[in-house]
């Protein structure tokens, strides 16, 4: 383990960014929160945190310097909206322009002063539709927008290791949390008894529990084993019928009415293929690096994320 001092992480007062900053900050790790508004954005961002501003596009080299790694969640969201042609070029260039930009400043900045290490987000919806067939790390990308803004984004983050830096590629599944992300929107319907699976449901949808994604990080930041990417998914893929079934048990509402792939389309236009692909992503590189997930089973993480206690953060890394 080689436990960083100090973590520059952009998008902090995003789902992910906000509950990372506040472990990081409880296992004692001096943190730069980067949002475009710090601002309005204090509420949001731990006060033990220093917040900086950006504009988005160029991630300022006063931040990176004498940071030992920096944590790249940032990212216009991909379910804020249809995907008109310009929220795509949103979605693209506000992860793989930045990150392009991220690399630059830190070949700027002077050996002594350079990160060891680059965490980046990227997703699941890196594997396209691949059916039933097994997806570990070394599968192939798929097609489509989202398959290829993932490539290109693990791509550019991937030229940190030109500067030296270890990098990692986070394919994160559906992120499970109270607070924000997929889970209350997808929640809504049961709480009124109109849930139900989509389209035929057979679908598998790799999902993690939010406490497990922080930790993940938190661990592939001192880990000099980590590298490359990595799926951020649970060890127990499920099918989306599965998946939906969990969710009715949880809330305790039937889960009786089908929501058709054509409904879905029309609603999302071609980010449709982030509810209707089916990866079976596995976190082979996880497992075999050791790390012990606290939530394997669906249920068990969909009743902590909606209705148990909030949890305080596991604490120290393992
Ligand atoms: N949540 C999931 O289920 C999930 C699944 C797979 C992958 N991911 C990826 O993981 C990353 C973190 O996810 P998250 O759920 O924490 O995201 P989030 O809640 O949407 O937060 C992302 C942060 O990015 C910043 N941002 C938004 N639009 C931006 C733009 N156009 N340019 C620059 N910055 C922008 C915002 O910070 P400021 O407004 O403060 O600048 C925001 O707080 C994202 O890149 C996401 O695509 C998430």
């Amino acid at each position: 383990m080689n436990a960083p001092e100090a973590v520059l992480v952009t998008g902090a007062t995003g789902l992910v960014g906000r509950r990372l900053v506040t472990r990081l900050l409880d296992n004692g790790v001096a943190v730069r929160a980067l949002s475009r508004r710090p601002e309005p954005a204090a509420g949001a961002i731990d006060p033990r945190a220093v917040a900086m501003r950006w504009d988005g596009a160029r991630l300022p080299a006063q931040a990176v310097r004498g940071a030992n790694a920096v944590v790249h969640l940032a990212g216009e969201p991909v379910f804020g909206g249809l995907p008109t042609r310009a929220r795509k070029r949103r979605m693209r260039s506000s992860r793989i322009d930045t990150t392009r930009g991220l690399v630059e400043t830190i070949g700027t900045v002077p050996d002594a002063e350079r990160p060891g290490c680059l965490v980046c987000a990227s997703a699941v919806g890196f594997y396209g539709e691949q059916g039933d067939d097994t997806l570990d790390e070394s599968a192939v990308p798929g097609e489509g927008f989202l398959a290829e803004l993932c490539r290109d984004w693990e791509a550019a983050a991937a030229r940190a290791g030109e500067h030296g830096l270890r990098v990692v590629s986070l394919r994160m599944g559906i992120v499970l949390a109270r607070e924000g992300g997929a889970l209350p929107m997808l929640a809504l319907p049961f709480r009124f008894g109109l849930g139900g699976r989509m389209a035929s449901g057979r679908q598998w949808l790799p999902w993690i529990h939010i406490d497990d994604l922080v930790t993940m990080i938190h661990t592939a930041l001192g880990n000099d084993a980590w590298q490359g990417p990595v799926n951020a998914v649970a060890p127990e893929p499920v099918r989306n019928a599965d998946f939906t079934r969990a969710l009715a048990r949880v809330i305790r509402r039937p889960a009786r009415i089908p929501v058709p792939a054509f409904a879905l389309r029309t609603a999302l236009g071609e980010l449709a293929h982030e509810m209707l692909d089916s990866r079976r992503a596995v976190p082979n590189r996880a497992l075999q690096w050791g790390f012990e997930f606290a939530y394997e089973h669906v249920e068990t993480a969909l009743a902590e994320a909606l209705t148990g206690p909030t949890r305080r953060s596991p604490g120290a890394l393992p």
